[in-house]
């Protein structure tokens, strides 16, 4: 890179917010996997539409990458920027631009949180139904460029049921205004789809308009406590059929220990290998004893060992505590996370499948299972034990990684099911998608960002 080319930035947008000390570039340069060592060569934290385009030009001329940033709550690497690249911190614009009563949608700028989002939603009396542990740090910029899930999609699906429109600054820095709030549009490539999800290596996302819905109806939380892996999708059945499931999932006893450790309360008394969060609705004591009904089945077939009801708002949220707390109270033993996805129906013989390979391959390492278990999405978090250097546990959890993806390619499951590729992932892309889907993949990559500024070697190599 021309030594200049920073001068040059700061010459053609005087205003632009521009960072370089050795703290900031740290602290922008990296996310949640903490693998990488940041390395950025400065941070921009462009304030208008107009400045992230006069960047994104700037970076083609000077041949610089751009790590486009939010939250930087991310598990799999995606905005990592550990090779000179110029972090695009979309921080600052995180101001709400509109909302519309009518088609009920909300228009903000990338930076803003998820929480943010809710509730300004709830202002409305309306909610944005997207939800998930990192709501108060991550961005919705973030959230449109990995297709973010969490906890309710069980409900509601993933952020692509919820964009109705996005601008986008794409890789030769022209501003597209994608969809345009549509809920009907049958005019071709739907470009809005294309962006989400593509972890910022096709555009930047500069502004999104949300569709938001009906609140809830109200709900009740159960913990239920599991003999065996066999009952999780039992019950799930079962809870399926009789109730209005707006939440289902799982963790193990080994989550369970680490999340009381952390300061979660206790709420069932015996150890039992498998916990459920199932929420539902429950609007009268109809609904209610139906619940009870629906639980003593569970109790009667041998599915459920034992369950609590929450009787108040607190008890419900001590209840999700057990759940959401989980990857917070595993952060400080470095785990290697596996965030993987196979049809609901696929989940009993492919876990079964899994269990044998991870007890086979990871005798000595303690394996936390969690996840959405009603989306048929499971979290596999690998703790690193004290006495292994960080190198020689990422080798071994790689090879192990290996070994999940060709499982998972025999079951026609995803490497990720929410997380994104990113860093993490890229190297068992094809275990997910075909060669002649990457290669269309890498096409598109050439269209939108024809010199290849945009997150370079996220997603793929
Ligand atoms: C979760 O479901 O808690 C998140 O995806 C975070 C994680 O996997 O650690
Ligand atoms: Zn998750």
């Amino acid at each position: 890179m021309n030594p200049q080319a920073l001068a040059d930035l700061s010459s053609r947008l005087p205003e632009l917010r521009l960072l370089t000390e050795p703290g900031d570039l740290e602290h922008y340069g990296r996310d949640w996997t903490r693998r990488w060592t940041p390395a950025p060569l400065a941070i921009a934290l462009p304030a208008s539409i107009e400045e992230v385009q006069g960047i994104v030009r700037w970076a083609n001329q000077h041949h610089v990458a751009i790590v486009p940033s939010g939250g930087r709550t991310g598990l799999s690497g995606g905005a990592v920027a550990a090779n000179g690249e110029l972090v695009l911190s979309l921080a600052r614009m995180n101001r709400v631009l509109g909302f519309d009563v009518v088609d009920r949608t909300l228009t903000v700028q990338p930076g803003i949180s998820l929480e943010a989002v809710h509730t300004v939603a709830r202002e409305h009396d309306l909610i944005y139904p997207v939800d998930f542990a990192a709501r108060g740090s991550c961005s919705i910029g973030g959230n449109i460029a990995t297709n973010a899930g969490g906890i309710r999609v069980i409900r509601y699906g993933n952020t692509r049921e919820w964009i109705a429109g996005l601008k986008v600054v794409a890789g030769n820095g022209e501003l597209l205004d994608l969809n345009r709030g549509l809920i009907k549009n049958s005019s071709g490539y739907d470009l809005r789809q294309l962006m989400i999800g593509s972890e910022g290596t096709l555009g930047i996302v500069v502004e999104a308009t949300l569709r938001l819905t009906d609140p809830p109806p109200a709900s009740q939380v159960m913990l239920l406590a599991l003999p065996d892996m066999d009952a999780l999708m039992q019950v799930f059945a079962l809870f399926r059929a009789r109730l209005s499931l707006q939440a289902f999932e799982f963790f193990t006893d080994v989550a369970l220990k680490h999340v009381l450790a952390h300061g979660a309360q206790r709420a069932i008394d015996g150890d039992y290998p498998y916990y459920v969060v199932t929420e539902f609705d429950a609007t009268d004591e109809r609904a209610q004893e139906e619940a009870l009904s629906v639980f003593e089945q569970g109790v009667e077939q041998g599915c459920i060992a034992d369950g609590v009801m929450a009787q108040s708002d607190a008890q419900a949220a001590a209840l999700w505590r057990l759940r959401e707390g989980i990857t917070e109270s595993l952060a400080a033993h470095k785990p290697y996370k596996n965030d993987i996805s196979v049809r609901i129906g696929a989940v009993p013989g492919f876990l079964q499948e899994i269990q044998a390979l991870l007890t086979r391959e990871y005798p000595q390492m303690e394996v936390v299972w969690f996840g959405h278990i009603g989306d048929g999405n499971l979290h596999i978090n690998v703790l690193k034990p004290a006495s292994l250097a960080d190198a020689e546990f990422i080798a071994q959890c790689e090879h192990v990684t290996k070994l999940l993806a060709e499982t998972l390619q025999r079951h026609g499951g995803s490497i990720s099911a929410e997380h994104g590729i990113g860093l993490v992932k890229r190297a068992y892309l094809e275990s997910t998608r075909s060669a002649a889907e990457i290669a269309l993949m890498r096409g598109v990559k050439v269209v939108f960002d024809p010199n290849g500024i945009l997150n370079p070697g996220k997603l793929f190599a």
